[in-house]
């Protein structure tokens, strides 16, 4: 099949692109599982944005927007691309009310919350389910847009280049190889625009906020292919992730309980209801996310408790259940009134600050390849993400890629003949029928990541991980020519690539800043003022 432009990943920046593709040429938006397993579709938050007056009460400015994005990334945003994309806030929500997502208003005015790290009321939310009001919008216009077709339970295996296929001259996409995960057939898709939408890699952890779907396939995928890739140490940990040992299924160990709770007033208490995170910082329970999550760290190691608390019981009566129905509600099933009883809470893996090094408009270095969204590394996040900016940024660089493509590769533009691609070779055919090594590898990445690359690292740590990652990463990729693919085989090869690439950017910075803090490097150093960048070619 060939088509105007393929999108790898269905969230905001996915579609955002994919709807406005549509008026352009033929668009494929490939979906490893459902339409709505994404993680914009379990943001809560919301959008960070600076609108005017006249359309909400703030007192608040693009220039206070933009240093505060700049002190939580602690000397590594990229302020060009800083100040590009907080510029779009109103653009963006222009753009989604367009689509249909109802934004909570106040009258005629946006209602705006509160996140750690930001000096000002400026999130637009739809409740606590703002992620699942813009998927749901998206996706609904989609299913109605002609020329655009979305393929549920479809997994690129590999991007296919013309320097992989062995051309020196140029270094262009050509599309992907893709596995039908109902049938296990892998067909090519042919298309000299690439658009990687394909999120993080929350389940490279033990312990994570992500749906299951975020095994780093896009970092994986553009690494693979040879695009460079960046800052893959700053990985967020959320401080609030429901603590709910006993349970079962992915929402019981991944529910996020949102930062705008504390934004309305909720305080972190440790089981002697002491509010500890003042000692780390005088903004508490507000401080930026790595602040904050090292703080609990430390409590808990210091305590030997299991979690801390998330209490919100000094709160009228009511506002739970008004303002965070779906926190209310959910916690709730789980046996638990937040409006009386503090919520169990521990850090868990959230968002990649990294990711592949791109432009702010997407481009990566390799022709025709865009990686917008999470996978993408612009430098608006830095060493460390402001809460609720990235639902954002994939909307500007949606919007940024598409104009760039029409700029420089407009559909029927002459490229060089490409080499012929082959057809995809199966390998070693015989069928997984050893998925306990998957099951295993899978858990081993994922445990020995918590143990030891999470919100304190060591360099020991560092080093061990490192050499089991290696082995881990033998066994998988013999495991994946000698076997038939198939989903499973390709997320754990992703995976271990995903916390391959975490643990090589961690063991090269030898400081603390942001999100990556080591006990044997604690201070900020001013010659580590800089990208990690590694590059497989
Ligand atoms: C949250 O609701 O706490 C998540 C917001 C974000 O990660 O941007």
């Amino acid at each position: 099949m060939t088509v105007d432009f393929l999108v790898i990943g269905a969230g905001v920046a996915g579609l955002s692109f994919a709807l406005r593709a549509a008026r352009h040429g033929s668009v494929l938006v490939l979906m490893k599982g459902g339409a709505y397993e994404s993680n914009t579709a379990w943001a809560q938050g919301g959008i960070a944005t600076v609108l005017p007056e006249t359309q909400c009460f703030s007192g608040d400015s693009i220039e206070s927007h933009v240093a505060d994005t700049l002190d939580a990334g602690a000397g590594l945003c990229n302020e060009t691309a800083v100040r590009t994309i907080i510029a779009e806030g109103a653009a963006t929500i222009e753009d989604l009310t367009g689509y249909g997502v109802d934004f909570d208003k106040v009258g005629e005015r946006f209602q705006l919350g509160k996140e750690g790290g930001h000096s000002y009321r400026r999130i637009l939310h739809t409740r606590d389910t703002t992620g699942l009001a813009i998927a749901r919008a998206l996706i609904e216009t989609a299913r109605q847009t002609p020329n655009l077709t979305l393929l549920e339970h479809h997994v690129a295996i590999d991007l296919i280049t013309t320097t992989k296929l062995g051309a020196v001259a140029d270094d262009r996409v050509l599309g992907a190889y893709v596995l039908n995960a109902l049938t296990n057939e892998v067909s090519v898709f042919r298309s000299d625009r690439v658009v990687l939408a394909a999120g993080g890699c929350g389940k490279v952890y033990l312990y994570t906020t992500n749906p299951d779907s975020a095994t780093g396939d896009g970092v994986a995928l553009a690494w693979r292919a040879g695009a460079s890739i960046a800052n893959m140490e700053f990985i967020q940990f959320h401080p609030t992730c429901f603590y709910n040992p006993g349970a079962t299924g992915p929402e019981a160990r991944s529910f996020l309980v949102s930062e705008a709770v504390r934004g309305e007033g909720g305080v972190l208490i440790n089981d002697k209801g002491e509010d500890f995170t003042k000692h780390s910082d005088p903004r508490g329970s507000l401080a930026p996310r790595d602040i904050v999550a090292r703080a609990i760290d430390r409590e808990l190691k210091r305590t030997g408790a299991d979690c801390v608390y998330l209490d919100v019981t000094h709160q009228p009566k009511g506002f739970m259940r008004e303002r965070f129905p779906y926190i209310h509600e959910t916690l709730l099933k789980y046996g638990l009134d937040c409006a009386t009883r503090p919520i169990p809470v521990v850090p868990a893996a959230h968002y990649q600050c990294g990711g592949v090094v791109t432009e702010v408009n997407g481009q990566t270095g390799i022709s025709g390849l865009y990686a917008v969204g999470e996978v993408a590394c612009t430098g608006l996040h830095g060493a460390n993400r402001l809460a609720s900016n990235s639902l954002l940024e994939g909307n500007v660089m949606a919007r940024l890629a598409l104009a760039d493509m029409l700029c420089h590769c407009a559909p029927g533009k002459p490229a060089p003949l490409p080499p012929p691609i082959p057809d995809w070779q199966p390998g070693n055919t015989a069928e997984p029928d050893e998925l306990v090594v998957i099951y295993h590898n899978w858990d081993e990445i994922r445990r020995l990541m918590w143990d030891y690359v999470s919100i304190v690292r060591t360099d020991n740590r560092l080093r061990r991980a490192a050499a089991r990652l290696r082995n881990l990463g033998k066994e998988v990729r013999e495991f994946y020519w000698g076997h038939r693919v198939n989903a499973d085989i390709l997320e754990l090869r992703n995976l271990v690539t995903a916390a391959s690439l975490i643990v090589d950017c961690a063991v090269r910075r030898k400081e603390s800043r942001g999100l990556h803090f080591t006990l044997d490097h604690p201070a900020t150093e001013e010659r580590f003022r800089h990208d990690t960048v590694l590059r497989k070619f």
